[in-house]
């Protein structure tokens, strides 16, 4: 079996930033799953019909990294059969050669259970609102309150909801530089090989 990064965690925490750099480091391919679900948020009808029909030029539109796209994908990834309609494809990209790093919020706990890393990175609220509404030259404030709208749908929901898997390595990136927190996700991986 191909060597499997789980890594998942609430929006901002630093999750994706660490998937790339463990990806380069180790030669993996990279899944940012939330792009299929900002995909499928975005291209309006039917959203189970949307999942089914993604198609890979879905995935490069410009306007996936909105906060408007980002809220839109957190209602449309509450419908259980919207998330079956994307499991395949993330099984197939998992069982990529050497390896990959796919994150998301159900990673480590459905999609991945057999992941030899799982990771669920965490950040305070107010950090993560400051880092991304720096990212998309916002609020903090605005950013803030969706945020913790995104997070409360995506971890109360009853399809997949965002928890840490039993067995993950919890990095809490609050206060930690980016490479810091890196170098504690490449040792967590290096442990694990
Ligand atoms: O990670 P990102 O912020 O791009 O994800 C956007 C939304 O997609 C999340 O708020 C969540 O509702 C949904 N998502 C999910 N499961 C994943 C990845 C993203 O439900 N594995």
């Amino acid at each position: 079996m191909p060597f499997v990064v789980a890594i998942d965690g609430p929006a901002a925490s630093g999750k994706g930033t660490i998937a790339r750099a463990i990806a380069a480091h180790f030669g993996f391919h990279h899944l940012d799953t939330g792009l299929l679900y900002r995909a499928t948020g975005v291209k309006g009808g039917d959203p189970v019909t949307a999942a089914r029909g993604l198609m890979p030029d879905d995935l490069s539109r410009p306007d996936l990294r909105s906060a408007e796209a980002g809220q839109a994908a957190s209602r449309i990834a509450a419908i259980a059969d919207v998330r079956a309609a994307l499991v395949d494809f993330q099984h197939r990209f998992a069982a990529r050669n050497p390896g990959a790093v796919l994150d998301g919020r159900d990673i480590g706990t459905v999609i991945c259970p057999q992941a030899q890393v799982k990771l669920y990175v965490v950040a305070s609220d107010e950090v993560r609102a400051v880092r991304r509404a720096r990212e998309l030259n916002c609020d903090p404030a605005d950013m803030l309150v969706q945020l913790q709208e995104r997070d409360r749908r995506d971890s109360e929901r009853a399809a997949a909801p965002m928890r840490p898997a039993d067995d993950a390595v919890v990095i809490d990136t609050s206060d930690m530089s980016i490479d810091d927190a890196v170098a504690t996700a490449i040792a967590a991986v290096d442990k694990a090989r």
